[in-house]
């Protein structure tokens, strides 16, 4: 199984990932937690990429493009993977089209931009395994504590509103358009084009990942 999870910032992409990840067997490849790893290791990546997505923007193409590669060359990948957050440009799309990967389904998380700010102020992160919370939403088991391993959840840099605000709009300009592309690319009935699935992103975690598994698996 290989696909693509897309959606604005806060759609539920890292949430319903690892649901999905943990039914199929499969890694998620999420290109903003590799920028986050990176810049807590203190690297020339992470010290670059901490100022773009402090601002909100996108890591250029080259670098994003490059990260992938290398990752998809660990065993782990051999049998599928979950893509969060890549691709996000068209640039990214083509060429991950380009090498010939033959990728199963896009599932579309669709979610308005009130709810996105709400999800975004109360979101409490795992860093380590990037896996996220919210404070009313999605509670951890104990209160500021990560479920698996009792560590301390922290908020990300980037949840700032303004950062939010500014995140939305780079999604609207250079992400979007994505949603076009594969769309155009399933209708014109080429083998190689994957699925695609739009579907409600608001509703309860549960709810959204009975969706989301209902597409996967039909
Ligand atoms: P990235 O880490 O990919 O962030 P994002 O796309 O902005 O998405 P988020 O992680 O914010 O949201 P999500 O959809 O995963 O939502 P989540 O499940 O956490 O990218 C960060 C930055 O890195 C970018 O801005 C860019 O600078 C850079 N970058 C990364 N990839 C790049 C690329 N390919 N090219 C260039 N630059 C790149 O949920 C959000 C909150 O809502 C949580 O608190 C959660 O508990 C809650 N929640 C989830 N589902 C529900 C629900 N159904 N109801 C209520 N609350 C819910
Ligand atoms: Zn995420």
């Amino acid at each position: 199984m290989r696909l693509i999870l897309l959606g604005p910032p806060g759609a539920g992409k890292g949430t319903q990932a690892g649901f999905i990840t943990a039914a199929f067997g499969i890694p998620q490849i999420s290109t903003g937690d590799m920028l986050r790893a990176a810049i807590k290791a203190g690297t020339e990546l992470g010290k670059m990429a901490k100022q773009v997505m402090d601002e909100g923007k996108l890591v250029s193409d080259d670098i994003i493009i490059g990260l992938v590669k290398e990752r998809l060359k660990q065993p782990d990948c051999a049998n599928g993977y979950l893509f969060d957050g890549f691709p996000r440009t068209i640039p990214q799309a083509q060429a991950l089209r380009d090498s010939g990967i033959q990728l199963d389904h896009v599932v579309e998380l669709q979610v308005p931009d009130s709810a996105i700010i709400e999800r975004m102020s109360g979101r409490r992160v795992h860093q380590p395994s990037g896996r996220s919370y919210h404070i009313r939403f999605n509670p951890p088991k104990v209160e500021g504590k990560d479920d698996v391993t009792g560590e301390p959840l922290t908020q990300r840099g980037d949840d700032r509103e303004e950062v939010v605000r500014k995140r939305l709009d780079v999604y609207q300009q250079q992400t979007r358009p994505l949603v076009d592309y594969y769309q155009a690319w399933a209708k014109t009935g080429d083998a190689a084009a994957p699925r695609y699935h739009a579907l409600a992103g608001v509703g309860t975690v549960e709810e959204i990942r009975d969706r989301v598994m209902a597409v996967l698996k039909g």
